[in-house]
């Protein structure tokens, strides 16, 4: 055991300097992917891997008010779009260090980047006076950040050994842990359009990464939720700022309402804002509808070099993003009969995205933000026959993927009440 321990910081140090080949590279994470990691060296995985670069540290008088969340992945996934704000808004402090899409799942830096002028690739000193000063900042990863994941992901991205607890926690935590945050929600995603399908394997890669982070000495909580259906009605990356607008202004729908505010409350009670979750989910959902979360948001696009004029108006909201445009098309999609709609298939849509520009399927790959759907029915609906289920903003020459978006759509006779896409806690 004490030999494996010692490999595993030979090994990411290795990676870290450039003396293993990417051959040399891919066959010990291959013996991880096939054989696994017992959780001690899970840990010591992800410690190394978090110390391959900066950690960074905060000043004394905030530090023990520094979060972040992380989320599998989704389809129309825009909570910490409206979460980070508001938990500024609250009190807590934010460096929240996002990725970018890739397939059917959406990115928060693409979303961001639909905000004209939005900088996501700011530097660790500015991220410090950012979050110090304003108490928010969404970023990316930058090149001081865990090195050692930079080439250990990329290689596992071509490789096919993405799919491995031990890697998937060692790469996620190990950038969490480099944040220097003290508390981490996770919201590991189940479903048709999520990364774990099963919601066995969605509670393994959960055990494993609170674990970890608490290993680490960060207090975490896992939410497992369902990730069947869009989260909301927009999915699109200038549509999805529009309805995370929404959402910072009391607006949104109401499962995204209820993602942001449980995840914000359990935040919130970890760091000792609030008395329970309960009491720090309240504290969210005034944020959202005081202003003050949005004010927050205003204050976060301005340090980041956005246009802040555009939030003037929903005229200016809607053409700055690039969404009033000849060059956009939008064509609606209607019901074949009456009924409710009993389910909304997120794959379909996401894949419509993809093909439509809104996604990319390479991880260099450039997307078209203006692009996307939106959809005005939830599952539960009563709707007509003609009515119309959706509405894609596209470029043109829409006709072979209509299907697709049409089929999302079930319509059955029967009313199907929605549910909470919270299926549990870890
Ligand atoms: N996202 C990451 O950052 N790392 C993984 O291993 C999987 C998803």
């Amino acid at each position: 055991m004490g030999d494996r321990k010692n490999g595993i910081e030979i090994f990411v140090q290795s990676v870290s300097d450039g003396s293993m080949s990417d051959e040399e590279v891919v066959q010990y994470l291959t013996d991880i992917f096939e054989n696994g990691l017992e959780p001690d060296e899970t840990v010591l995985l992800t410690e190394k891997m978090r110390d391959s670069g900066t950690v960074i540290q905060w000043p004394d008088e905030i530090g023990s008010l520094v979060v972040d969340k992380h989320s599998t992945g989704g389809v129309g996934d825009k909570v910490s779009i409206a979460l980070a704000p508001a938990l500024a808004a609250c009190g807590a402090k934010v460096p929240m260090i996002s990725g970018r899409g890739l397939g059917h799942t959406g990115g928060t830096l693409d979303k961001l980047e639909s905000i004209p002028g939005f900088r996501t690739d700011i530097s660790v000193e500015k991220l410090i006076e950012q979050v110090s000063r304003i108490g928010v900042a969404m970023v990316g990863q930058t090149e001081d950040l865990v090195p050692a994941d930079r080439r250990m992901y990329a290689l596992r991205d071509v490789s096919g050994l993405v799919a491995s607890v031990p890697l998937i926690t060692g790469s996620i935590i190990s950038k969490k842990a480099a944040e220097g945050i003290r508390a981490l929600v996770l919201d590991v995603k189940t479903g048709r359009a999520a990364f774990m399908k099963e919601r066995a394997s969605a509670e393994e890669l959960a055990r494993s990464m609170k674990n970890v982070a608490e290993g680490m000495g960060i207090s975490t909580t896992c939410l497992i939720t369902s990730m069947d259906h869009p989260i909301g009605h927009a999915v699109g990356n200038s549509l999805e700022i529009v309805e995370s607008v929404e959402a910072l202004c009391g607006r949104g729908p109401n499962d995204l309402e209820e993602l942001v505010c449980i995840q914000g409350g359990l935040l919130l009670h970890s760091i000792g804002l609030a008395v329970d979750q309960g009491h720090g989910s309240a504290m969210i959902l005034d944020s959202l509808y005081d202003g003050s979360a949005f004010g927050k948001f205003l204050e976060m696009v301005e340090a980041q070099g956005g246009n802040t004029s555009i939030f003037d108006s929903d005229q200016d909201l809607y053409a700055g993003l690039g969404l009033i445009s000849p060059e956009l098309y939008s064509t609606d999609i209607f019901s074949g009969h009456n009924g409710w709609v009993s389910d909304i298939d997120a794959i379909s849509i996401a894949d419509l995205c993809l093909n439509i520009g809104a996604g990319r399927t390479e991880l260099e790959g450039s997307i078209d933000h203006a692009v996307g759907v939106v959809i005005h029915v939830g599952v539960g609906s009563p709707i007509s026959a003609n009515e119309i289920v959706a509405t894609v903003y596209h470029r043109g020459g829409l006709s072979d993927d209509l299907h697709d978006i049409e089929s999302a759509f079930i319509i059955s006779e029967n009313n199907q009440t929605p549910t909470s896409r919270i299926l549990g806690v870890v």
